[in-house]
């Protein structure tokens, strides 16, 4: 039986909330006795997508309702072409159908979009209900279930319309990445591999020695190995969170990598991972830190060597212009009077302070020329 560890976070400054990331193997029990104990809503609502209904839905509902617990289940179909207005809709008026009201709570059991939408839904449902993060995938077991970001996608762009909600417990089970793709699976622990690269050195090293068991998703101490992992990981986002948690000054850290892959991902039309854009992003910063004269080529050589190591892309895709994608940064949301702003490291584990920003401006013609040099 492997271990469980327990992660806690607490927001004392802004939302008075404090809540604890319990991370583990075949969770689905405890996550069921913890509910019978310590009850977040006289109802539940659990929110699922449709190809998680049979595989992960079913055996929770099993549990919860073997403990006593009303549940009401809610499957929209799978993807983040679905994180939509019309989703959140569906899934709102379905749980005025049972007549839920404010004493009932939301379980959102997936992946990074079931984990936003279901979090924006329990934001405003109600002027705001509980809302449990039962994460499946990487991306939502090392960044996305924690930290309360919440969102939906529309026509205007990604993640437009959303709040701050943060939950009210997360759990990660290790046992549920058995069913994520090799593509899923590497993309989404670039998030993981970045909060090494910007606040914990040591964490970077652990990964890299045990990266082959990691990327071989099996064998001896595999689950452990894990849970560890994902337990010091989310310490680290823990951190940065307490610290800042509506992202006013220090949380922009974790956009490392970030500026430009937001770029190629829409230009791309989306045809690469989230993460695989973060990989090209960050594989950027580097060699931005490098240009500037920041780092030397050892950490810059060193980033872009773990996250090849992962099977994930480290060049600009051959169809992209460099310009075209400094313009599209420019126009970001998270762009200061239309320019881009870069978060750079100082050295591998810390993150450059510009004088209290953690992010900076950088010419457009500095960032087209090391795009040019990282072109396929
Ligand atoms: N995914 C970055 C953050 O939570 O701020």
């Amino acid at each position: 039986m492997a271990l469980t560890e327990k992660v806690s976070i607490s927001l004392k400054k802004e939302a008075g909330k404090s809540y604890d990331i319990v991370v583990g193997e075949k969770l689905f029990p405890l996550i069921a006795k913890d509910l019978a104990e310590k009850p977040l809503g006289s109802s539940y609502v659990l929110l699922t997508d449709s190809n998680l209904k049979k595989l992960y839905a079913k055996p929770l509902m099993d549990e919860l309702k073997a403990k006593g617990i009303e549940v009401n289940l809610v499957v929209y179909q799978a993807g983040e072409i679905n994180k939509t207005r019309a989703t959140k809709a569906m899934i709102e008026d379905k749980m005025f159908g049972w007549g839920l009201g404010r004493d009932s709570a939301l379980i959102a059991l997936g992946g990074g979009v079931c984990g936003d939408m279901g979090g924006f839904i329990a934001a405003t449902y109600m002027r705001g209900i509980p809302v449990v993060q039962v994460a499946t995938s990487t991306v939502a077991q090392t960044d996305s279930s924690v930290g309360g970001k919440t969102a939906i996608d529309v026509p205007a762009g990604k993640n437009l319309i959303g709040c701050f909600h943060q939950p009210s417990k997360v759990y990660i089970d290790v046992a549920t990445l058995e069913s994520l793709s090799e593509r899923d699976y590497s993309s989404g622990l670039v998030e993981l591999v970045k909060h090494g690269m910007i606040a914990d050195k040591e964490f970077l090293d652990f990964f890299i020695h045990n990266q082959d068991l990691i990327m071989a998703r099996k064998g001896e101490g595999y689950a452990d190995l894990m849970i560890k992992l994902f337990a010091w990981n989310n310490r680290i986002k823990a951190k940065v969170v307490e610290s800042d948690e509506t992202e006013k000054g220090m949380r922009k850290v974790l956009n490392y990598g970030h500026t430009l892959a937001h770029s190629i991902e829409k230009l791309m039309n989306f045809k690469l991972t989230h993460g695989e854009c973060v990989s090209i992003g960050i594989v950027a910063n580097a060699r931005l830190g490098l240009k500037l004269g920041f780092n030397s080529k050892e950490e810059s050589d060193l980033q872009e060597d773990v996250l090849k190591k992962m099977g994930l892309p480290v060049r600009i895709p051959k169809e992209l212009e460099p310009k075209a994608i400094v313009a599209k940064a420019n126009l970001d949301k998270k762009a200061r009077q239309k320019q881009a702003e870069y978060v750079l490291l100082e050295t591998i584990g810390k993150v450059k302070d510009f004088g209290g920003n953690y992010a900076t401006k950088i010419s457009a013609e500095t960032v087209e020329k090391v795009l040019t040099e990282l072109k396929e």
